[in-house]
């Protein structure tokens, strides 16, 4: 999804815009560009494609001290240099980037800007000429843009260049993240920590509706009103080597590499001095209080919530509803009594999850958020947060942070049963260390993983997955990985409901991979194969260790039955990788797809 950068010192601020643009590039865009500020005016350079794109355009010779990037995710126009940013007003006098959606901007244009002639379709070049349109009215810069935030409607981050004044970047926020950077002599802008750890570690956090007045030794936050507001830096907690893909070919590959790290980390996280399994008291508290709770989620996030409501239900008698945010915000369902909500959020900035988090705060419901990036939006929204400790996840595929939020899942629900006085009949310590073992094993196994895609996804337009009970959701989780990255239409299903129409679609060798990880349902799914296998489908069978039979394509190493969600996974994210790369598909940023989704 877009991303912003911006710099004010001393530095040649091309190829630090440009170094901060491709940190950004794992989040996904279709077009980029930078505006560069020096005593003779601004200077804009952007193109359709990649940040490499941008780089042959941008001239060496030009030299600036002070500039503006962005990456776009298209919303309003079609990707394409027009309309990528940053734009400009009529004179040229006023540059700008901004992430988010103005919503209003059909009526601010027939408002205000009725003889401008527009030179893109974006609903950001309204930004930019209204604050052009109350500067030619007579006021100031800041006045101008003050006005302007009180016109729009909608999520904005925004970094604004004035011609005539060449020593200060504005900056705006409402729901879209922002964050300014501090430096010795230089301030910078990011939407994202990682964009400028190149130059600093310190940042200040945006609030929803303030201005920042970003000069090269100072900076001043201010409310729309113009009252200054008073915040301190924090220290990014980033390691650069955490982001580096080292010898890796692409961040996913080293990513699924790391899921049985990720789940030793979580379990140190988590344990206190007794070696148990504890959460913060407060979460313990607000799920006693609960008499139901409430999963929120998108994507990947979602289909890790389907498993959650499992452990929640089975494990500590907490009953559950999984809900897809985009859809709870504008169809709330009647709530019980006493509801609490959990958000399941790897980035903590997705746009659809945030919006419920704001009203179900207008409640007065209590809510957690369940994130991998401590201090993101929706982790300083809640009431409180449970990080996932999965280290920064760079590909726009989810894998490792699946892995983590199953595996935080499953600790906060047998925390809670235990503090509630139940016995378990399994030690979750013990289970999870099991369970790492095996991703090992699977993810060491990445040459018959390899061997499969070929097999069953080398020619093929489509593929369904199946699974009962929990293997079900992981289905859906394998679909959505090989949709995602090799574009193959994929599906998961219920074993049982297959029959029920979709299986009009299967056709002579259309591969379908089964998982049977779970005893009580393992012969209703055999059955369920048998049904596709007699009209024709290429079956790859993946079951568990004990479960196994002749003819099976892979055998898991055994794990609790509960905690095969976190294993069976894993050789569907790695087929998924396999079959992306023998198809010549970008892995690492697949088309159309963003890593953190800031609008709505
Ligand atoms: C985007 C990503 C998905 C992700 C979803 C939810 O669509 O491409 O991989 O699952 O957002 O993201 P979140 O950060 O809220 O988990």
């Amino acid at each position: 999804m877009c991303g912003i950068v911006g710099y004010i010192g001393e530095a040649d601020v091309k190829e630090i815009l440009l170094k901060g643009l491709e940190k950004l590039e794992y989040r996904g865009y279709d077009s980029a560009g930078i505006a560069v500020l020096n005593d003779e005016g601004v200077v804009v350079f952007k193109e359709k494609g990649r940040i490499a794109d941008l780089r042959d355009v941008v001239d060496e010779e030009v030299d600036a001290k002070l500039g503006i990037g962005h990456t776009r995710w298209a919303t309003h126009g079609v990707p394409n240099q027009l309309n990528a940013h940053p734009h400009q007003s009529t004179t040229q006098r006023f540059t700008l980037v901004h992430n988010g959606v103005i919503e209003n901007y059909h009526l601010m244009k027939k408002a205000y800007l009725s003889n401008v002639e527009m030179a893109s379709d974006t609903d950001t070049e309204v930004i930019v000429q209204l604050i052009e349109k109350f500067s030619q009215d007579g006021l100031s810069t800041i006045d101008a843009l003050r006005k302007t935030l009180h016109l729009i409607h909608g999520s904005y981050a925004l970094a604004l260049l004035d011609k005539e004044d060449p020593n200060t970047i504005y900056v705006a926020k409402n729901k879209s993240p922002l964050l300014v950077g501090l430096g010795e002599g230089f301030n910078v802008v990011a939407s994202d920590a990682m964009a400028m750890l190149q130059v600093t570690e310190q940042y200040v956090e945006l609030h929803d509706q303030e201005i920042v007045i970003v000069h090269k030794d100072s900076v001043e936050i201010q409310k729309l009103d113009g009252s200054i507001v008073e915040r301190p830096a924090y220290k990014a907690e980033l390691d650069m080597s955490d982001i580096e893909k080292g010898t890796y070919p692409h961040y996913m590959l080293k990513e699924m590499d790391e899921q049985p790290a990720v789940i030793r980390k979580i379990i140190q996280a988590y344990q206190n001095e007794q070696d148990e399994l504890t959460i913060d008291a407060n979460i313990l508290d607000a799920l006693h209080h609960a008499d139901r709770l409430y999963i929120i989620a998108a994507g990947t996030s979602y289909h890790a919530g389907l498993i959650g409501k499992q452990y929640f239900e089975k494990i500590a008698g907490i009953p559950v509803e999984v809900h897809i945010s985009s859809e709870f915000g504008y169809n709330m369902p009647l709530l019980s009594a006493k509801p609490l909500f959990l958000f399941i959020t790897q980035s903590g900035e997705t746009a659809d999850s945030r919006q419920v988090l704001v009203k179900i705060k207008e409640q007065g419901y209590p809510t957690i958020t369940m994130t991998n990036v401590p201090g993101s939006t929706l982790s300083r929204e809640a009431d409180h947060t449970l990080l996932l400790h999965a280290g920064p996840e760079i590909a726009v595929a989810s894998t490792k942070a699946y892995v983590a939020q199953v595996a935080v899942l499953m600790v906060t629900a047998s925390a809670y049963a235990q503090a509630q006085g139940k016995t378990l009949d399994f030690d979750v310590v013990k289970e999870l260390g099991i369970a790492a073992n095996a991703v090992q094993t699977i993810v060491d196994s990445k040459e018959e993983m390899e061997e499969i895609a070929t097999e069953f996804l080398a020619t093929t337009r489509n593929a369904f997955f199946i699974g009962r009970n929990v293997d079900f959701y992981v289905s859906l989780e394998g679909a959505l990985k090989l949709k995602e990255i090799s574009y193959i239409q994929a599906e998961g299903f219920a074993g049982g409901e297959l029959k029920h129409g979709t299986i009009a679609l299967i056709e002579d060798g259309t591969p379908i991979f089964a998982l049977a990880t779970q005893q009580a349902v393992s012969l209703n799914i055999r059955g369920n194969v048998k049904e596709v296998v007699a009209r024709g489908a290429n079956p790859c069978i993946i079951a568990m260790e004990g479960l196994e039979e002749e003819g099976d394509r892979f055998v898991l190493p055994k794990v609790h039955e509960l905690f095969s969600p976190l294993v069976a996974v894993v050789p569907l994210q790695l087929i998924s990788y396999y079959a992306a790369l023998h198809r010549e598909c970008d892995v690492d940023k697949p088309r159309n797809l963003a890593k953190s989704v800031t609008v709505e």
